[in-house]
Formats: C-alpha cells, sequence, structure tokens
C-alpha cells in the first residue's frame, strides 16, 4: 500500500523495528531501578510504536493512554491543547515515559508533561520514534529519540492524514494526490 500513497519513504519498515528495538534497550538499562514505570502512550499515533517497543523491554511495567488533541484534523498544529480521554493510573509518585510518535512543535507533550508534574509525577521523561526539531515552537526535548526527519508532513506507522494511513508499515510524504483526494471530501 506504502507506493500507492508515499511519494518519498523517510523511515522504511525494517529501520522502524531495529529503532523500536535500541529505545526499548536505552530505557530498560535507565529503568532497572524504577520498576514498575508507567508508559503512557498518546493516542492514536503511539499504537503501532507503543507495541513494538515495549515488547522489547525487559521490565515489569505499566501501559496507560491518554488522547490529547492539538490538531484538530489540519496539517499545522494550531489551537489548544485539549484531553479527550484521560489516563487511568494515578501518577502520584510514579516514573512516567510517554510515549509519542512524533514530535513537532513540542506543545502537546510540553502540555501533558506539565499536567503529570503537577499531578505529583516523580519523573517524566519522552519516548518518540520521530523528532522533528525544525517544527519546534517551545523549549522541550524528548529524552529517547528514534530518529529525526526534515520539516514536511508525514504519514504511516501511526501517524495519520485525517485519520487515514495509520496502518501504513512504512512512515513517509505522502503523494500529493492523496493529500488533495481527502481535501475535497
Ligand atoms: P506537536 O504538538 O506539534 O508536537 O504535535 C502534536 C501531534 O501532531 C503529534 O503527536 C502527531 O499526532 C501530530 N503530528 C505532528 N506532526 C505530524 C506529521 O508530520 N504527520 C502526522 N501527524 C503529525
Ligand atoms: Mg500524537
Amino acid at each position: 500500500m506504502s507506493t500507492k500513497v508515499l511519494k518519498e519513504v523517510l523511515v522504511t519498515k525494517t529501520e522502524i523495528q531495529s529503532l523500536c528495538l535500541k529505545l526499548a534497550k536505552e530505557i530498560e538499562q535507565d529503568y532497572q531501578d524504577k520498576e514498575p514505570a508507567i508508559f503512557l502512550g498518546l493516542l492514536k499515533g503511539c499504537h503501532p510504536f507503543m507495541t513494538d517497543l515495549i515488547r522489547h523491554i525487559n521490565l515489569t511495567l505499566e501501559v496507560d493512554y491518554m488522547d490529547v488533541s492539538s490538531f484538530f484534523g489540519a496539517v499545522k498544529s494550531q489551537g489548544e491543547v485539549q484531553i479527550i480521554k484521560d489516563m487511568t493510573a494515578s501518577v502520584k509518585n510514579r516514573d512516567i515515559i510517554i510515549v509519542e510518535d512524533i514530535v513537532d512543535s513540542g506543545r502537546t507533550i510540553k502540555k501533558v508533561k506539565e499536567l503529570l508534574e503537577f499531578r505529583g509525577a516523580k519523573s517524566v521523561e519522552i519516548v518518540t520514534l520521530i523528532d522533528k526539531p525544525s517544527g519546534r515552537t517551545v523549549d522541550l526535548a524528548a529524552k529517547y529519540i528514534g530518529t529525526e526527519v526534515p520539516n514536511a508532513f508525514i504519514i504511516g506507522y501511526g501517524l495519520d492524514y485525517k485519520e487515514y494511513y495509520r496502518n501504513l508499515e512504512e512512515i513517509g510524504i505522502p503523494r500529493d494526490e492523496i493529500i488533495k483526494e481527502h481535501d475535497e471530501k
């Protein structure tokens, strides 16, 4: 399906898997004394990454999810961050790792991090498969980064355009026709 949808592949299926393994081993090393940490996925984009990341982590851990939005279906990040679904676990005195598909402007994750700190988390770190540093509008850095991409809108492996293409096995830049097709609807 990727070849029909992407004009350029930026991260292949094999690269994604080796990045997941690399990140899992870094976290495993750092969290030996912090069991059980909470892996907090930001829906919906984190979904494939969360699955592939945690299965390589040889520690006792908890998984939770939050759905926050700063995107409202558009290509560019805009507006305030809105909590659509809150997590279920209590974060008080817990070590949290926020699991993100991509950090772009950084605003969404910065707000979530501040919220978790306000709720009394012991520590809050970020793991992101993709970092887009050129998009940054706030001062925020993820501790664990899979890879960096240039300033382009990308889809696949959790990343969507108007809720489509999260199921692509590769990550890349969509063909212009794909964007046009959904814009016309
Ligand atoms: P940020 O707040 O700008 O860092 O990004 C918030 C969210 O926007 C990310 O978690 C993604 O879900 C989404 N996003 C940012 N850049 C892209 C992209 O290039 N493609 C698809 N979704 C993106
Ligand atoms: Mg996201």
